[in-house]
């Protein structure tokens, strides 16, 4: 189904399948939109704390630690935001039967699938054809003001789902959907890869120059286009750590404390959707305001 954007296909999978009570397994950090959607509906966000070592990907040690009698789903995102790290598919594998074996559906958000730098990404439903699955124009289409998403959702869903989308929203944009035909034309993929080619370098070079700085980094980023760094080395305090860079240095960063509780003064995100020679004006101002 076409929705407008990932968002509104977020809203509509939280009210499909979401009752006041329900709990929810998520990884924190993650995108803070869908614990705001299961807050809305009365339901409750199990956060699962999962950090740099663990590549910010929940273990199924920890969904049996977090699964409870109300747990009612398992929602994730690969490639994450803000950590651009993966579920590679061994995790992926164990999570769905983890999430089979429970009675959790899976959810997974795979908005930022093309824009990976690993050969092997799997698309959950390669392994749990029951999954509900989110994507959008927004990232790899590079379309984000269309706002024109879409998810799938298992055939026994589907009525539901058209239900909820008559009432909701009706539908995606037409005109979006027109223009997002565009995407599908001769010669449209080789723009695309040529923009997934710079997003890589402009990874690669952020990965050093970050490292050689004194931040730490993920040891892998395998996809979108964030780095989600540790901070220690400079400050206890995300938040006034980006304020002092906004206000005082001309660079934007975002806190860790967007993207949830665990850590988060510890870490910030950093976003590569810009030029490689605004990233090194960026780097050569994150130095001298360090020093
Ligand atoms: C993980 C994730 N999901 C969903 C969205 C929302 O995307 P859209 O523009 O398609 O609504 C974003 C936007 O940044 C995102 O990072």
């Amino acid at each position: 189904m076409i929705t407008p954007g990932a968002s509104g296909g977020l809203g509509l999978l939280a009210n499909l399948l979401l009752n006041p009570g329900d709990g929810v397994l998520l990884s924190d950090p993650a995108y803070p939109c869908v614990r705001n959607f299961i807050h809305l509906l009365g339901a409750d966000p199990q956060l699962i704390p999962v950090g740099l070592a663990q590549g910010f990907q929940p273990s199924v040690e920890q969904l049996a630690q977090h699964c409870q009698a109300h747990s009612r789903g398992l929602w994730l995102a690969s490639p994450s935001n803000p950590t651009g790290t993966i579920v590679a598919r061994p995790l992926l594998q164990q999570l769905c039967q983890f999430a089979a074996a429970n009675g959790l559906h899976v959810l997974m958000d795979e908005i930022y699938h093309g824009l990976h730098y690993v050969d092997d990404l799997p698309c959950v439903l390669e392994i749990e054809p029951e999954a509900f699955v989110v994507n959008s124009f927004s990232k790899y289409f590079g379309m984000t003001g269309w706002r024109l998403g879409w998810i799938v959702v298992p055939e026994a869903y589907i009525e539901r789902a058209v239900i909820l989308a008559q009432n909701m929203f009706i539908s995606a944009s037409s005109i979006a959907q027109y223009a997002a035909l565009a995407a599908f034309e001769p010669g449209a993929t080789e723009i695309f890869e040529q923009r997934r080619a710079a997003f890589r370098e402009r990874r690669d070079y952020l990965m050093t120059a970050l490292s050689q700085i004194g931040f730490t980094v993920p040891e892998q980023i395998h996809g979108a286009f964030y780095v989600y760094a540790n901070i220690d080395s400079f400050s206890a305090d995300s938040e006034a750590f980006c304020a002092e860079l906004l206000e005082n240095h001309g660079l934007a960063i975002t806190p860790g404390t967007d993207f949830g509780d665990f850590n988060s003064r510890r870490f910030v995100r950093i976003a590569f959707t810009t030029s490689m020679e605004d990233l090194r004006l960026g780097m050569e101002r994150l130095q001298q305001a360090l020093a």
